[in-house]
């Protein structure tokens, strides 16, 4: 939120309608006419993991993410028809596993205020890729309708869910939510999905220093060794609106030395190239992995980007594809699929924008020596997903 006295000017352009008709970019001639595994963009990274934003529209007003002074009562949500729906996602996301996409993750807003999701859920379940697995289906949610939805997404095939949880005081947790709304439902929500099974459960704390970093050690305390998973995340300068100042930043180190006044920790593997996580395990005396009381993450993605092994592609509630999260241009495969496309020119379009993709917003960022990079205004995390 802004500070009083402190006026935040957020332009009026929608960039929303800032998109690349994919037909204006050059073929991708030695990219195979079968793509892939094999496909990778310019720096090399392949693509495996595609976030997919089913509605731009969630119940709480995280300062970070949607402000309430910006997300107000006039604030322009996409239409109904500008949407795509479960059987336009499902198709195209048929075409990202054939280029090689191994992990979904459905995002919003909020996921879970979109209408009788469990049925793409389940479309999304039925998919296998080129070798005959199955994808690693899971979900972003503020767990705010999980107690409610639980069953019936596990029902419908979703593997897991991360939940975003910014405190366990409830004062802290409502003021951070911006709506008043109570922890006490989030926590039986996140019971709810260990109880059905929609495991290993992550819970993803954005810390903002002078907000709620004293409930790191609160939160670390009661999710150690109930096998959830309590990762921290850095404040980020995503979006427009946020108001993003470095000094609200704390460092993931500054995170993980204070857990270490509690707690000996051991660095962890990447159990996954490309993981947005660094990894810390609960250490016994002997120094070893104590795998009974778990572990939690930290993400960098201020203090020490991870662009390098980005294979993560985002695609929006109303069809446009991001190559990175500060991206602000997406690439319109709505119209292409709405234009009577072919399964096989999908397919080519996907190849083609991930072939010339060059984005790695966050190591730029880190190697200039201002804040905040020029440029134009770039997409709310709301709209295209984290
Ligand atoms: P797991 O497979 O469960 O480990 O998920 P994940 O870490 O890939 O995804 P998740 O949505 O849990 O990401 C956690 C947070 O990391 C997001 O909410 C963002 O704050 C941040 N994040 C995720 N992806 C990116 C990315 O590509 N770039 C940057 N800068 N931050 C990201
Ligand atoms: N910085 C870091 N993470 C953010 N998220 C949203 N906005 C930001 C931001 N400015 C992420 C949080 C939240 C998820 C839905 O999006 O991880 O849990
Ligand atoms: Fe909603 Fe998540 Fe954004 Fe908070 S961070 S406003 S819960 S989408
Ligand atoms: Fe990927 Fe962009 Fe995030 Fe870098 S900043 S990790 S390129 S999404």
């Amino acid at each position: 939120m802004a500070e009083p006295g402190n006026l935040r000017i957020v332009p009026l352009v929608d960039q929303r309608a800032r998109s690349i008709p994919v037909s204006s970019l050059a073929p991708a001639p030695h990219v195979s006419a079968t793509g892939g595994a094999n496909l990778v963009d310019r720096h090399g990274r392949p693509l495996r993991d595609l976030r997919i934003s089913v509605t731009d529209r969630c119940n709480f007003r995280c300062s970070y993410c949607m402000p309430k002074d910006v997300f107000d009562k006039d604030y322009q949500y996409l239409p109904q028809t500008a949407l795509l729906n479960f059987e336009e996602i499902t198709r195209l996301t048929r075409q990202f596993v054939a280029q090689g996409v191994q992990k979904i993750r459905l995002t919003g807003g909020e996921p879970l205020l979109r209408k009788n999701l469990e049925i793409l859920v389940a479309q999304l379940a039925a998919l296998r890729t080129p070798e005959g697995q199955p994808l690693d289906l899971t979900l972003t949610t503020n767990g705010s309708l999980l107690a409610k939805k639980a069953r019936a997404l596990k029902e419908a095939g979703l593997q897991r869910v991360t939940v975003s949880l910014d405190g366990l005081d409830d004062a802290v947790f409502r003021r951070m939510n911006d709506v008043d709304f109570p922890v006490t439902d989030v926590l039986r929500g996140i019971e709810a999905a260990q109880a059905v099974g929609l495991g290993p459960i992550k819970v993803n704390m954005v810390v903002k220093r002078g907000t709620n970093e004293h409930e790191i050690l609160p939160m670390a305390r009661h999710f150690k060794g109930t096998g959830i998973v309590l990762r921290f995340i850095e404040y980020m300068d995503v979006g427009a609106t946020n108001g993003w100042r470095m000094d609200e930043v704390m460092p993931s180190a500054d995170v993980v030395r204070l857990l270490q006044t509690e707690w000996p920790l051991l660095a962890l593997e990447h159990a996954n190239r490309g993981e947005t996580a660094q990894r810390w395990g609960y250490a016994t005396p002997a120094g070893r992995h104590d795998t009974a009381a778990g572990e939690v993450g930290v993400i960098s993605s201020v203090t020490q980007a991870f662009c390098g092994d980005c294979n993560r592609a985002r695609l929006s509630t109303e069809g446009q594809l991001y190559l990175c999260l500060f991206a602000s241009q997406g690439y319109d495969l709505r119209s292409l699929l709405r234009d009577g496309s072919l399964d096989d020119q999908l397919g080519t379009a996907i190849r083609q924008v991930w072939h010339q993709r060059s984005d790695q917003y966050s190591a730029l960022r880190s190697a200039l020596p201002s804040d905040n990079l020029p440029g134009v205004r770039r997409v709310e995390m709301s709209y295209i997903g984290g």
